[in-house]
């Protein structure tokens, strides 16, 4: 599991950088889209909820997190924190109920560790419950739980209570989730308290919570206009400790949710279920409709960029998305991802572009020291795109700013094989009419300055400087694909993939 997302971090990284690069933050946090229809609960876009702000590259509920999770989203992003109780009946946000998981407590050893009942299972770990604000303030530090992400990004940052997230950030939603009333209950904490309270001066957009007695405890406590309950289903086999009912029986009956809940949190697989051995997707099932038509919301969680995807997503996260919000039958209405600029771009850019349309992949694994093979099923119609059925596929999408040609063989190919590849290249192109004014630009890459002459005396394309955001980072998914198939460039099989 390392290496997979060590490589696809790369990959995001390199995403995210070419996002810098072209100052679009700015424009992804400046618009909403207008998109026509969506076929969401209320008709409108689906909403980013950042779990625990940016908690992809910072560590889970950091101050840099937040800030940058609502820099770098769609305006009206929801910030998510996961609230515990300390022994002050403060509400902090920490990602897991044991403080060790995010924070770097165990390695202090001014703190103990202790053995409690979490859920019915004795569970040993630094609990708030033993610790004052105080006591935890300025001497435990929140640090990157998941380890197989970068655990350098961010150090030394205080854990915050959920009005200091309110305060250097100010969101325009806010999610609470309560993941542990029972747990706080047993230490004389109350989260219904802790929500009154905190209501008092802010206001909640949502409440999520595993248990549903909690939910209803605080259904009269809320004010329905400002604040909505989601209950949150978790594996199918797991048990709602407060009803003692598994999240799989508890499905059956939306109706009966609906009486304390206006929506619901599902793991994705509830939505699109992925065949645990062949990783390839199965049909989507009727969940979102269903609940759509008792009325309730539908949130499916959690969208990571750095874990492996069902097959059928070739690894892009976006197209991942959007078969959660935009697939001609249901749109869910909102996404909890660790990574919200990405699903802020999939939202406001990449739907309604018919992007989701299945593409022709080569057969080649140039990842597969990663573990990360292409989908074996396309070894049965082994189709390689030629570059003029690259061009036309290209010239058929008239937003796009240009293309990137990346030529790395040509000298070995016309010395050892009497092949050029850039004639080849260059009357392809002509053939296409990219010769010609108005059609999108062309960019040409390699190592071997030599190339690089030839063309400049062949042609005049140049590098535009004018971007915006749909088309940079569609210029992006241009990239992407040349990135792999530079990586296949280095078979000689894959040249004959070009029409040399
Ligand atoms: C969005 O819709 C409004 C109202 O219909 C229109 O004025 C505006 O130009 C649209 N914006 C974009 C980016 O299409
Ligand atoms: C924190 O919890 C998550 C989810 O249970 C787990 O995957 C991860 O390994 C834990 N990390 C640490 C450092 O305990
Ligand atoms: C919010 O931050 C400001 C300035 O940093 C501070 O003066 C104020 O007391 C804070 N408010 C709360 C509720 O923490
Ligand atoms: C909670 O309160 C009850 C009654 O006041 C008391 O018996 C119990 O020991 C308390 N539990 C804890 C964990 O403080
Ligand atoms: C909360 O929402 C209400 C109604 O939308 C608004 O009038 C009020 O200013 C908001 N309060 C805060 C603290 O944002
Ligand atoms: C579902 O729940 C509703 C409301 O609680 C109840 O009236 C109804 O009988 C339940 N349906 C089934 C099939 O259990
Ligand atoms: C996923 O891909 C496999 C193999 O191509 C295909 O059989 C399956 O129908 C796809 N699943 C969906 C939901 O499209
Ligand atoms: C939409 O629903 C119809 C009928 O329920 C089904 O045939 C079709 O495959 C669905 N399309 C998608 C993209 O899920």
């Amino acid at each position: 599991m390392w290496k997979p997302r060590s490589l696809l971090r790369s990959l995001f990284l390199l995403h995210f950088l070419l996002l810098l690069l072209y100052s679009v933050l700015p424009l992804v946090s400046a618009q909403v889209s207008n998109a026509t229809t969506w076929n969401t609960l209320s008709g409108n876009p689906p909403l980013v909820i950042a779990r625990g702000g940016f908690s992809g590259i910072f560590p889970d509920s950091s101050e840099k997190a937040y800030i940058f999770g609502v820099t770098a989203s769609l305006k009206n992003v929801i910030v998510w924190c996961d609230v515990q109780l300390t022994k002050d009946s403060q509400g902090i946000c920490v990602p897991n109920v044991k403080l060790e998981n995010a924070t770097d407590i165990a390695q202090n050893n001014k703190y103990k560790s202790k053995s409690y009942q979490v859920n019915g299972v004795q569970t040993d770990g630094y609990f708030s419950v033993d610790y004052t604000l105080k006591d935890l303030r300025s001497n435990v530090f929140l640090v990157q739980g998941d380890h197989s992400r970068a655990t350098t990004i961010g150090k030394g940052f205080e854990i915050l209570t959920v009005k200091d997230v309110v305060n250097t950030t100010s969101p325009q939603g806010l999610w609470l989730n309560i993941q542990h009333d029972a747990f706080y209950t047993q230490h004389n904490l109350s989260m219904k308290n802790f929500i009154r309270s905190v209501s008092t001066t802010v206001n909640v957009s949502y409440i999520s919570s595993p248990e549903a007695s909690f939910l209803r405890s605080i259904k009269t406590d809320i004010n329905p206009k400002i604040t909505k309950l989601v209950f949150r289903f978790l594996g199918k086999e797991e048990v709602d400790p407060s009803i003692k009912q598994t999240y799989g029986s508890l499905l059956q009956n939306l109706t009966s949710i609906k009486t304390f809940a206006s929506g619901i949190l599902v793991p994705k697989d509830y939505i699109w279920p992925v065949d645990p051995t062949s990783h390839y997707l199965q049909p989507h099932t009727s969940l979102v409709s269903d609940a759509h038509k008792v009325g309730l919301e539908v949130f499916a969680s959690t969208f990571q960029n750095d874990i492996p995807i069902s097959y059928n997503y070739s690894y892009d996260p976006v197209s991942e998305h959007l078969s959660f919000i935009e697939n001609g039958n249901f749109s869910v209405d909102g996404v909890l991802s660790d990574f919200p600029l990405t699903s802020s771009a999939a939202i406001d850019c990449f739907a309604h572009m018919g992007l989701n349309a299945p593409k022709k992949v080569s057969m080649l694994n140039p990842f597969s020291d990663y573990n990360l093979y292409r989908n074996p099923k396309f070894n049965e119609k082994v189709s390689l795109l030629t570059l003029s059925e690259f061009l036309n596929f290209t010239q058929g999408h008239t937003s796009l700013l240009g293309v990137v040609i990346i030529i790395e063989s040509a000298p070995y190919l016309a010395r050892e094989q009497n092949l050029s590849v850039i004639d080849a290249v260059s009357d392809t192109l002509s053939k296409a009419g990219y010769d010609k004014p108005g059609t999108p630009n062309v960019m040409i890459q390699s190592s071997d300055s030599s190339v690089l002459l030839k063309f400049k005396e062949k042609t005049k394309h140049g590098i535009s400087s004018q971007m915006q955001l749909c088309r940079s980072t569609h210029l992006f998914r241009v990239l992407e694909l040349m990135v792999s198939s530079q990586a296949s460039l280095k078979q000689p099989i894959d040249t004959e993939g070009t029409d040399a």
